[in-house]
């Protein structure tokens, strides 16, 4: 019974390959690459500092910031309360203060918290809601802004955002190239 194995196999090899890779459509790739990305902008450690209010938040529910602060005209709190008057530029375990170079809040236009995929998605490629950036630096962002690398050294016992920041990187940058589609908006 070997016989037919080895017609088959003879007929697999000489069959011509259906379609190059060059032909298929990247879009859904590039949606699920967006995806993966999600899982980590969606993450309590990135939206706590990306609301659209005034406030920003804590912990994985969410929970407004205790101490009450606000937000202020530069984003970096009020005059008395500034941001950085308790956040250093490295976490203070003692405290339990989180701590990155520059720490404050994105700018209200820059907000995902509460946002879905396909939304974040959208402003995150339109320069009038990413801070004027090409996708490019966007990648770059992602991959190398201090802020976003708290995510993965949150200290005090605090949920890290899932991979690492040069996962995040890698995958941002198949996304642009398989030509950064959004996901279908679901609901
Ligand atoms: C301490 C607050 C803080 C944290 C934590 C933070 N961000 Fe941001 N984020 C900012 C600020 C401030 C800006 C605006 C920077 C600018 O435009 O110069 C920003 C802008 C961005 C931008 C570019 C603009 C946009 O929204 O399209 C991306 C991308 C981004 N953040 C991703 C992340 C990711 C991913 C995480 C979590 C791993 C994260 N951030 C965590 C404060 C934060
Ligand atoms: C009076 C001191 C103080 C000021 C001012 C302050 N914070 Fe905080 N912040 C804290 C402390 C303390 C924590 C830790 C709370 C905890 O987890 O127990 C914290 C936590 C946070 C977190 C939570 C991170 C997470 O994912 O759990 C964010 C985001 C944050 N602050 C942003 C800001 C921003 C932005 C400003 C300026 C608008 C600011 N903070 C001003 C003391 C301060």
């Amino acid at each position: 019974m070997r016989f037919p194995w080895l017609v088959l196999l003879a007929a697999c090899g000489s069959a011509k390959p259906v379609a190059s890779t060059s032909q298929v459509d990247p879009t859904p790739r590039s949606r699920e690459l967006f995806a993966q990305m999600a899982v980590v902008l969606t993450h309590p450690r990135c939206v706590n500092c990306h609301p659209a209010d005034n406030t920003p938040r804590q912990g994985n529910d969410h929970a407004f910031h205790d101490p009450p602060v606000l937000r202020g005209t530069a984003d970096r709190g009020v005059v008395g309360m500034q941001c950085t008057t308790c956040h250093q530029d490295h976490n203070a375990e003692l405290a339990r203060i989180p701590g990155a170079p520059g720490w404050h809040l994105a700018p209200v236009e820059m907000a995902w918290l509460g946002k879905t995929p396909a939304q974040i998605c959208a402003q995150l490629k339109d320069p009038a809601r990413n801070g004027g950036r090409t996708l490019a630096q966007i990648q770059d962002h992602l991959a190398h802004d201090p802020l976003v690398g708290w995510g993965w050294h949150p200290g005090a016992g605090r949920e890290p955002a899932p991979g690492t920041q040069a996962e995040l990187g890698a995958i941002a940058q198949q996304w642009i190239d398989t030509g950064a589609a959004c996901p279908e908006e679901t609901r």
